[in-house]
């Protein structure tokens, strides 16, 4: 019994010319780039420029807090998501105070500490709080929430977000 494929689908080396019917469509689907950081890439002996992926992958990963009410969303399904329970801190769930206070006041409890700084979440407490442990004063807080578990970086950047878009109410 004849075996293999016939020969019409015969598999062609890539790059040779086409011996037969039908041979010029059996190349196999040109591989993906192996290298994420080269400036060209090889394909069948051929150097193609490189395309770096897209630099905002995570952007869409969480989506953008277009108000207040977003802020306190993102916190309250946090909180709620890992059985956190902030009631027997100093400030309790302070995100759900006015918005005025929100933006202008400082941490309930905690004397003196600003929450945030209109259009600067670099110099926002909040922000630089639930990145690491940050000293104020002369008194050092830890990262918050305290013990953990903490904001992933995506929802940290959409605060920061919202922050240096002067906190849309
Ligand atoms: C600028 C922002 C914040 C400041 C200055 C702050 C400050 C504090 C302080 C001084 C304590 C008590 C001492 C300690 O346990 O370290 C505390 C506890 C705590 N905070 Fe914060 N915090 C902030 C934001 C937050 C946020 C956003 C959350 C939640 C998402 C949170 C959740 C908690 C929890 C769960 C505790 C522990 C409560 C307990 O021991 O029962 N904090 N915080």
């Amino acid at each position: 019994m004849k075996r293999g494929l016939p020969s019409q689908l015969r598999w062609t080396k890539p790059g040779s010319a086409p011996r037969g019917p039908g041979e010029a469509f059996a190349c196999p689907p040109e591989p993906r780039p192996r290298t994420s950081t080269g400036l060209s890439v090889e394909l069948y002996g051929v150097p193609k420029p490189y395309q770096s992926p897209p630099a905002t992958v995570n952007a869409t990963a969480v989506p953008r807090l277009t108000s207040y009410a977003d802020v306190k969303a993102m916190f309250d399904m946090f909180v709620t998501t890992h059985g956190i329970d902030p009631s027997g801190s100093p400030h309790g769930t302070f995100w759900a105070m006015d918005y005025d206070s929100f933006v202008t006041g400082d941490v309930p409890g905690v004397d003196g500490e600003k929450i945030l700084v209109e259009g600067d979440a670099d110099r926002s407490n909040l922000v630089r709080i639930l990145k690491g442990p940050i000293t104020f004063d002369g008194r050092t807080f830890e990262q918050m929430p305290a013990g953990g578990p903490f904001l992933s970086a995506d929802m940290i950047d959409a605060l920061a977000d919202w922050i240096n878009r002067e906190c849309p109410r």
